[in-house]
């Protein structure tokens, strides 16, 4: 019996640590990469088809021009629709290593006026790129919506209408129905805070011609939350669905998260203007979706510009009882914020990226993703945690092809060093059970268009041709090492 022991003992101090926290959650740890269909897909009116609004937000209004002088769309994309493509670029995933892909499904091509009618081409061509997945051994990592809504419902309101819950919640039982079976991981929503908050208000300054898109009114900010609590309503109730239907497999909501630094911490202004921020950013989300309520002292702030805003009992219930399974974390860099009177809520959240070589979404800090982890495990009562989103993209030529090579050493460096400090908070005990990385392609990013690249993968986007950069064979590498471990 002591031998035993003293074995047992012997066995399981053997274990590196990493493996062991491996093995007592049972779970293998995802290494995964993720795309969005509007940045991928193309095939814009294919098969039936209906228009979303980033259909129209590039076609007829031509969104990208005023940021990139240049009128470009998500018609073609990656051309990632196509069967012969595709199956391509999963070879290439397959070579990558990675375990899961989250992509996620277009509501237009499902349900073409966002509800009603169904399309059974789009129901097809996502069940045979979910079989050519698994076949491939990648498990699907389905969004359900990442910011491309049917323009049908765009036009009525979108998600302003108390109804778009109703759409959201039909929307999601088709997709469950239809791939519920094979596929066991879904995630709701992606990034609501930059979907509501951000794009939506600058897309509408941007169509009223206003001098400059990123001045939100306190009035507009006020409103964005009642649209963000639909969506968060949904959330629920779409969680709720999914859990009754008992098909096994988990849901979660993916949230952008951004750690707030006041851009001069001795001034006391600057340091109340980032916890505000903080507040009107993460905990605007964070705490319905995991304390079913709202952080109070926001809302009292909602709640002064639009007294019409009022959360229910019934709505906190709802949101309480219905708790996602795990949380998805995008995480790219965080905010230096300061303060300033002239600015909604006295916050200035675009102040200008001090490192030497500016990544697009912010400045590099690997250390906040290991800080917003561990406050994640001790303020929410450590969610399981998958990290749905971390990549970076430089505008310093990081990208140039020499050759038939791009020798993208910033990326290598900002991948590396992100993983690692992730890999320590789930060392220190983070429930953190997946890396995803943005992206595996380059790919159309939004009102920037095709002039951002985040990809592993250097796309030509003329002749559709797919050049692994150096960052693929890193993230090939640290794949390796972590699943030899
Ligand atoms: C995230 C979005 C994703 C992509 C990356 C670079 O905020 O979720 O679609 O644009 O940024």
């Amino acid at each position: 019996m002591k031998r035993l022991a003293v074995l047992f003992v012997f066995f399981f101090c053997s274990i590196p640590h990493r493996l062991m926290s491996q093995v007592s959650r049972g779970q293998p740890f995802i290494w995964a990469v993720a795309s969005a269909s509007y940045q991928v897909e193309g095939a814009y009116l294919a098969d039936g088809k209906g228009l979303s609004n980033w259909d129209v937000l590039t076609n007829t209004y031509h969104i990208t021009e005023g940021l990139t002088g240049k009128n470009q769309t998500g018609n073609i994309a990656i051309n990632e629709y196509d069967r012969t493509q595709y199956l391509k670029d999963l070879a290439l995933m397959k070579q990558l290593g990675v375990t899961s892909y989250r992509f996620s499904i277009s509501w237009s091509r499902l349900l073409p006026q966002g509800t009603g009618k169904v399309n059974e081409k789009g129901i097809a061509h996502y069940n045979q790129f979910i079989d050519d997945l698994l076949s491939n051994g990648i498990e699907p990592m389905i969004t359900l919506f990442h910011w491309d809504l049917p323009q049908a419902l765009q036009e009525k309101g979108g998600w302003q209408n108390p109804e778009s819950v109703q759409w959201f919640e039909d929307y999601a039982n088709l997709v469950f129905k239809s791939y519920g079976d094979k596929v066991k991981k879904y995630i709701t929503f992606n990034e609501p805070w930059e979907d509501r908050f951000l794009f939506t208000p600058a897309i509408d300054n941007i169509l009223n011609k206003k001098t400059n898109p990123i001045a939100f009114t306190e009035e507009q900010l006020a409103n964005c939350a009642v649209a963000a609590h639909h969506l968060l309503l949904a959330n629920a109730l779409v969680i709720r669905d999914f859990h009754q239907k008992k098909k096994g497999g988990m849901i979660g909501i993916t949230l952008s998260l951004s750690p707030t630094i006041p851009v001069d911490p001795s001034n006391a202004a600057d340091v109340k203007a980032a916890q505000l921020m903080d507040g009107f950013h993460n905990r605007w989300f964070l705490d319905p979706v995991f304390k079913g309520r709202y952080p109070p002292e926001i809302l009292d702030i909602y709640q002064r510009v639009n007294p019409d805003f009022e959360p229910s009992a019934a709505d906190y219930a709802l949101f309480a009882a219905n708790k996602p399974d795990f949380l998805g974390i995008n995480y790219y860099a965080p905010d230096y914020i300061s303060a300033n009177k002239d600015m909604a809520f006295g916050i200035n959240m675009f102040t200008p990226n001090p490192d030497a070589v500016p990544m697009f979404n912010g400045p590099v800090r690997p250390e906040y993703l290991y800080k917003m982890l561990m406050r994640l495990k001790k303020d929410y009562n450590n969610p399981l945690m998958i990290i749905t989103e971390n990549g970076a993209g430089f505008g310093s030529g990081d990208d140039s092809l020499v050759g038939k090579s791009v020798n993208d050493q910033l990326r290598v460096d900002y991948i590396k060093r992100h993983i690692d400090t992730a890999m320590q908070a789930r060392r220190d005990g983070a429930n953190l059970q997946g890396y995803t990385l943005w992206s595996i392609f380059d790919n159309f990013e939004w009102v920037f268009g095709y002039g951002r690249r985040f990809g592993i993968v250097y796309v030509d986007f003329e002749t559709q041709e797919r050049i692994p950069k150096k960052s693929f064979y890193a993230y090939q590498e640290i794949i390796k090492s972590y699943l030899k471990k």
